[in-house]
């Protein structure tokens, strides 16, 4: 695309979903990549994620690259209280977009690891998009226009053993997603869930994995999820994901999808678990 052409998709993007977007889980991996690639649509950004420090010092980079207003919303997505923090937060804002991209998983043997850590991926995955979505789809549906795009994954296209509550959580958003996608489509919001595979950032590393995956890059995952904005309820990223999600979820009995998982998530994880 030429300059010119560039800048008048960006323009295009920002009149459908800005002035203002919200990335929630924005301080690092694809989180820091939404926010990056909207600042450089021009779009104002409410960035949102635990660690105060890391948000700061994105949203410092994105005034100077950007020229774009930033504000930060340090918290935990998980707190009970989510949606009277975010939206006295966001008071006054015209929010377009909403990309919810926070994730919690609890890696290992379902029954090994503490009901705590199993019902923040609840929180986190499941409720968190809830809210954001009935708290900013509301104003976006009365305006007209804008956008909710959920991070799903390749995992909640069946069962995960060893990531059970984890494929839960991102099949109910993908399933969220389809529901509001078509609820919403003829309010002029436009609903995506994005279904990723492995991409390489700091939460993929931290998870310790102990064999080699073909992974994305976080920028590419990002701009085809951008890209597919409008386009339909889902998309996957990445053609080798797209062949897999296609195994997994059109040609292959269910059963047979399950066990390819377990084997490959032990296969990462078996005596390395975090
Ligand atoms: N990476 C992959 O291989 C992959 C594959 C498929 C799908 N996905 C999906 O893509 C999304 C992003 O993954 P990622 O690998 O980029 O994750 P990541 O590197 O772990 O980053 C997650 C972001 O969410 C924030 N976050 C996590 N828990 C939070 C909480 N309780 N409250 C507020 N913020 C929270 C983190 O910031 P703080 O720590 O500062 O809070 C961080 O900014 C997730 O939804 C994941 O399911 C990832």
């Amino acid at each position: 695309m030429t300059a010119a052409g560039a800048g008048g998709a960006a323009t295009a993007f920002r009149a459908r979903y800005g002035p203002w977007a919200l990335v929630a889980g924005a301080s690092a991996g694809l989180g820091e990549a939404f926010a990056r690639a909207l600042g450089a649509r021009g779009l104002d950004l409410v960035l949102v994620a635990r660690r105060a420090d890391a948000l700061d010092r994105l949203a410092a980079d994105l005034r100077a690259a950007h020229g774009v207003e930033v504000r930060t919303l340090p918290l935990d997505l998980a707190r009970p209280d989510l949606e009277a923090a975010v939206a006295r937060a966001v008071d006054g804002l015209e929010l377009g977009l909403l990309v919810y991209n926070a994730a919690a998983s609890a890696i290992g043997p379902f029954l090994d690891r503490p009901l705590a850590a199993q019902r923040a991926v609840l929180d986190v995955n499941c409720a968190g998009p809830l809210t954001l979505c009935h708290l900013l789809g509301g104003p976006m549906a009365r305006r007209g226009r804008g956008g909710l795009l959920l991070m799903a994954s390749l995992a909640g296209g069946q069962g995960n053993p060893w990531l059970a509550s984890y494929a839960a959580s991102k099949a109910f958003e993908i399933v969220l997603a389809e529901g509001l996608w078509a609820e919403l489509r003829g309010r002029g919001v436009d609903v995506l869930a994005c279904r990723a595979g492995a991409t390489r950032t700091p939460g993929f590393e931290a998870s310790r994995p102990r064999a080699e995956v073909p992974l994305m890059a976080p920028e590419a995952v990002v701009e085809e999820a951008l890209a597919a904005l409008g386009r339909g309820p889902t998309v996957v990223t990445g053609r080798l994901n797209r062949l897999a999600a296609f195994l997994f979820t059109r040609l292959l009995p269910r059963r047979s999808a399950i066990g390819i998982m377990e084997r490959a998530t032990r296969r990462l994880y078996e005596g390395n678990a975090p």
